[in-house]
């Protein structure tokens, strides 16, 4: 299948998916995930150095970036855990913040053009599920470093559009052929997965080509030491094997998937597939959802700038 380009709107060229109060209700939820999943608003191993480098001082106050925000839910949870420190999510769209409290401001701005006003601003730049998203990953790094000033800690994370069984062998996605007929094609599925397909789909749909794992981009950009990348594993639908958390991943990640599908299937049917396909594989995915043993793969990493 071929993947028009969905967007003449040049800040939005490449964010391919939607951005609507559901997208901001399911990107909520799964910022519950990352906080269950790794420990808090960030992974515990970096707790110490997160609460070194924000300390209240008498100089000037923290200053705190979340870079492609959007929902701004990351953002103005750490406003209220560090009241003394300002914080900016910044993003190509505005957002409703009715949580946020005084010392977050939001910053409307596209990161692939530079952000050379914040230029060795801030003390903390987080930047989760964007880099995939931007044409030039690479620069994207760049340009977050740039934002942080000497000793300043970047936070980046990532999801990935694989997906793994319970014996952590790669699931093989199903992929629809638009000229065949449909209920043929689920009878002879085989082993190929309705969920995996859907990931599939979307990881061709939005993943920039010169995208590269996260830890590579960071040590490409030269800007940083003490790198320092866990991955973590989500388990959908049930606790997992040995996964800290893995009952509440578990069904957080059901509700997380079901709402992607529905979420985004007018993106998917831009793509070249037709509301009978979405609407049986809507079915077919769910009924997978619900019965599924399967895993998710995350990454964070966190790096120091020189
Ligand atoms: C998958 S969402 C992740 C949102 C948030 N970081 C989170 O983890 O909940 C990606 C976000 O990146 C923003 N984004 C994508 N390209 C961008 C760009 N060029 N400049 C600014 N924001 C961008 C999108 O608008 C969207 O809000």
């Amino acid at each position: 299948m071929t993947i028009p380009n969905q967007d003449d709107n040049l800040a939005n060229e490449v964010y391919k998916l939607p951005i609507d109060l559901i997208e901001m209700d399911r990107l909520a939820l799964q910022h519950r995930m990352w906080c269950v999943m790794i420990g808090g608003l960030f992974p515990t191993h970096a707790a110490d150095s997160i609460h070194t480098i924000l300390a209240p001082s008498d100089n000037r106050r923290p200053v705190i970036m979340d870079v492609g925000c959007g929902s701004g839910i990351w953002s103005t949870e750490m406003a209220k855990a560090f009241p003394h420190a300002d914080v900016i999510g910044l993003d190509l769209n505005e957002q409703k913040y009715p949580e946020a409290p005084d010392n977050f401001r939001f910053v409307q701005g596209d990161i692939s053009l530079g952000l050379p006003q914040f230029d060795a601003l801030a003390d903390v730049v987080h930047c989760r599920c964007v880099a995939q998203h931007v044409k030039d990953p690479q620069k994207l790094v760049n340009i977050l470093a740039s934002c942080l000033r000497p000793g300043g800690l970047l936070l980046l994370a990532d999801g990935d559009w694989i997906v793994y069984d319970r014996d952590m062998k790669l699931v093989k996605p199903f992929v629809w052929d638009t000229t065949k007929d449909v209920q043929k094609q689920v009878e002879n599925a085989g082993e190929r997965s309705f969920y995996a397909g859907w990931l599939a789909l979307f990881g061709d749909l939005t993943k920039s080509e010169n995208y590269r794992p996260i830890e590579e981009l960071i040590d490409a950009s030269e800007a940083f030491t003490a790198v320092d990348m866990h991955s973590y594993l989500s388990p959908i639908s049930w606790p997992g094997e040995n996964i800290p958390n893995g009952r509440e991943l578990g069904n957080i990640m059901n509700i997380n998937q079901r709402n992607f599908f529905s979420g985004a299937k007018m993106t998917a049917s831009k793509a070249g597939l037709t509301m009978e396909i979405l609407d049986i594989w809507e079915k077919l995915y769910n009924k997978e959802l619900d019965s599924c043993q399967l895993y998710n793969v995350w990454y964070y990493a966190t790096a120091q700038k020189v």
